[in-house]
């Protein structure tokens, strides 16, 4: 056994999170100084040029030439995994579906001279994986088809490989992840394994290179106090949404993560027109807060006309919850899952940007930086500066940011 070098396998369908958790690994580990090298089957096939590697009959396992094909790519990489351990490399990531169980039979008789840890990738989430899927089939190797012939193309890729997938069970090291919620599923480590410690932490935690979050502009509700609704942006609100816009021009931020309202999509337009390609995904877990019988009743009005509300929210902030409505307590797990979506599609994405409001910022703040419950609903969201987060296993950082001179946008 070659000392301290091992040999990631990456096992799961299609669009499970296998790559972005691959290239979130080697970066960490080569910060760490491990010399950790990507062998992807993908980024190798599309680079042989002559291929139409779009078509799903290339994945069907009884198509004799594509599966020729596609073993070869998957030696070639073994083999170049190999070469680089050979020569001082410490962990080599063979970045690819390994769904059966043939295929993971070679590689591990061909790297039978290195620990190997397989490390299988799996979300079922029908939504997600919808939205991950509308993302690959983003990608320039689809450009020829429409979008309903790439997405049926590309849901029977994974249909293909649905029927050769089998889940880890016999390997000697493996981990099930859920690559969503970065739970392990299921855990067999038979041998020690050289930096597992690291990896096992690497892989539970979330990480975030730079999140901007960001609450939208002022409404014509904020003028009168009024609390829910959909209220548009005022004058002002759009001037602010261009200050951000010009602010953020010169950061490439691909995916601009609002609510369904229009406060906050009005606030991401202009961001995403100062972009090069941008999307706005609008996530409905990232609502404001539901006040229920309160909806776009102002603070004076809930106060005067139900007394007891204003009473009790004011005693216990944090766990009430409005009449036929939410409370903080009870947004928790819908903003977590907002979260978790918005991590998830934008894969390994140097730079995020989130456009909430004033309740959902403060829970999507407190998911990164601890706060005592009672504590979460006073946190300072304010309109005319946004919070800049860095939350990586080596780096917390949370700073509040101005993004315009104060006299143009600030609110009162
Ligand atoms: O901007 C107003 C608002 O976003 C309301 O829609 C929401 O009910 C409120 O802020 C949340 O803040 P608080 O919990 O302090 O009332």
């Amino acid at each position: 056994m070659k000392e301290n070098t091992l040999v990631i396998v990456m096992v799961g369908l299609p669009a499970r999170g296998k790559s972005t958790i691959a290239s979130r690994l080697k970066e960490d580990l080569r910060r760490d100084g491990i010399r950790t090298r990507i062998f992807n089957n993908g980024d190798l096939r599309r680079r042989l040029k002559r291929l139409d590697t779009s078509s799903p009959e290339f994945y069907d396992p009884q198509n004799r030439e594509g599966t020729g094909i596609r073993e070869k790519i998957a030696l070639t990489n073994i083999r170049r995994a190999e070469r680089f351990l050979r020569n001082g490399g410490r962990i080599a990531i063979l970045d690819a579906t390994n769904v059966s169980r043939n295929r993971r039979k070679t590689i591990a008789a061909l790297l039978k001279d290195f620990a190997l840890l397989f490390v299988e990738c799996i979300n079922e989430d029908r939504e997600i994986l919808e939205a991950s899927i509308e993302r690959k089939i983003a990608l320039p190797e689809f450009a020829p088809m429409g979008r309903a012939e790439a997405l049926e193309s590309f849901l029977r890729r994974i249909a293909y490989y649905e029927t050769i997938y089998a889940p880890l069970s016999e390997e000697r090291n493996f981990v099930r992840l859920d690559s969503l919620y970065n739970r392990i599923l299921e855990e067999e480590i038979s041998e020690p394994l050289p930096y597992y410690d690291r990896l096992r932490d690497l892989l539970v935690s979330d990480s975030v290179k730079n999140l901007y979050l960001v609450r939208h502009g002022e409404t014509f509700f904020n003028l009168e106090d009024r609390i829910g609704g959909d209220s548009p942006l005022t004058p002002r609100g759009r001037e602010q949404a261009e200050a951000l816009g010009a602010f953020f021009s010169n950061k490439r931020i691909p995916m601009i993560f609002t609510s369904t309202k229009k406060r906050t999509i009005q606030t991401a337009e202009p961001i995403m027109r100062r972009q090069e390609h941008a999307a706005i995904i609008p996530l409905r877990e990232f609502d404001e807060i539901d006040s229920g019988d309160c909806e776009c009743m102002s603070y004076g009005e809930i106060r005067n006309r139900m007394p007891e509300v204003y009473e009790a929210r004011k005693r216990d902030k944090f766990n009430y919850v409005y009449p036929n409505g939410e409370g903080y307590v009870t947004m928790k797990t819908r903003i977590d899952r907002g979260i978790k979506k918005a991590l998830y599609l934008s894969g390994n994405a140097d730079h995020i940007m989130i456009v909430g409001h004033r309740a959902v910022n403060r829970m999507i703040l407190s998911h990164f930086l601890y706060r005592r419950q009672e504590d979460v609903p006073y946190i300072y969201i304010p309109q005319h500066k946004f919070y800049h987060i860095v939350a990586t296993q080596d780096r917390k950082q949370f700073r509040l940011r101005s993004f315009a001179p104060r006299k143009a946008v600030e609110m009162p």
